[in-house]
């Protein structure tokens, strides 16, 4: 919500009045005078007008789960654990994923409230790197090498994926970097050049990196560095 509608809404004052208020430096947001009315203003800072809280700030949640094998990236489902039960009921609330793992897939899963934050991490125009640890069920080719780096068409989606690259642990053991999060992307690019992942883990989406002291279904806040990351 723009500053200045906060500021009348919460102050009872007219618009021209929080406009005036704001331009005269006397209202701060997160402790700093902020002199811009049409500034956008989320739920999760603080406005204070000549001394008075106006917005208390609603307490922003950034978790990371190592993720096992057989929970639904999904917030409710009738018939599969999910991951938000993996968490401690007080801090469920609200809670969404940034970037889904398929049900089999493991590792890295960010869970926030704070939408404009995990649209950011997600938004495939903004090509944050993701990186999974794949076994495949035959040899990765030179082909499939190359046709990840050139983009491998979506016929459903009518697109070409960003370029992706391969590094190959083993004959079929690989880690795959690809800067979008489309359905299943890294299956269905595998399956396109006649291949089938038998597993995929996650290892880091940007900055943001597992942490290895967490074993499958643990959790831990990100830290500040993390979040500012995105
Ligand atoms: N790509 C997939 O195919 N599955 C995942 O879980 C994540 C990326």
């Amino acid at each position: 919500m723009k500053l200045s509608r906060i500021v009348s809404n919460r102050n009872g004052t007219s618009r021209q009045r929080a406009n005036a208020l704001i331009a005269a430096g006397r209202v701060m947001v997160d402790g700093r005078v902020c002199r811009e009315p049409q500034q956008e203003v989320d739920r999760f800072s603080g406005v204070v007008v000549d001394g008075i809280t106006v917005q208390t700030p609603y307490p922003a949640r950034y978790l990371m789960l190592n993720k096992p094998a057989g929970y639904l990236s999904a917030t409710l489902d009738k018939t599969h654990p999910t991951v938000l039960e993996l968490f401690d009921p007080e801090l469920q609330d609200g809670l969404h994923i940034g970037g889904r793992l398929d049900r089999a897939s493991t590792g890295l899963l960010i869970l926030t409230n704070d939408g404009n934050w995990s649209r950011r991490l997600t938004e495939p125009r903004i090509k944050t790197p993701k990186v999974y640890q794949v076994t495949t069920e035959s040899a990765i080719t030179a082909e499939a090498h190359q046709r990840f780096e050139q983009g491998i068409w979506f016929e459903y989606e009518q697109l070409r994926t960003s370029p992706a690259h391969i590094e190959e642990l083993g004959e079929r053991r690989a880690r795959v970097t690809i800067y979008e999060g489309r359905y299943h992307q890294v299956k269905r690019m595998f399956h396109a050049v006649g291949n089938r992942i038998t597993s995929l883990h996650r290892e880091s989406m940007g900055n943001i990196h597992l942490d290895p002291v967490l074993q499958p279904g643990q959790y831990r806040p990100l830290t500040r560095a993390e979040i500012a990351s995105v």
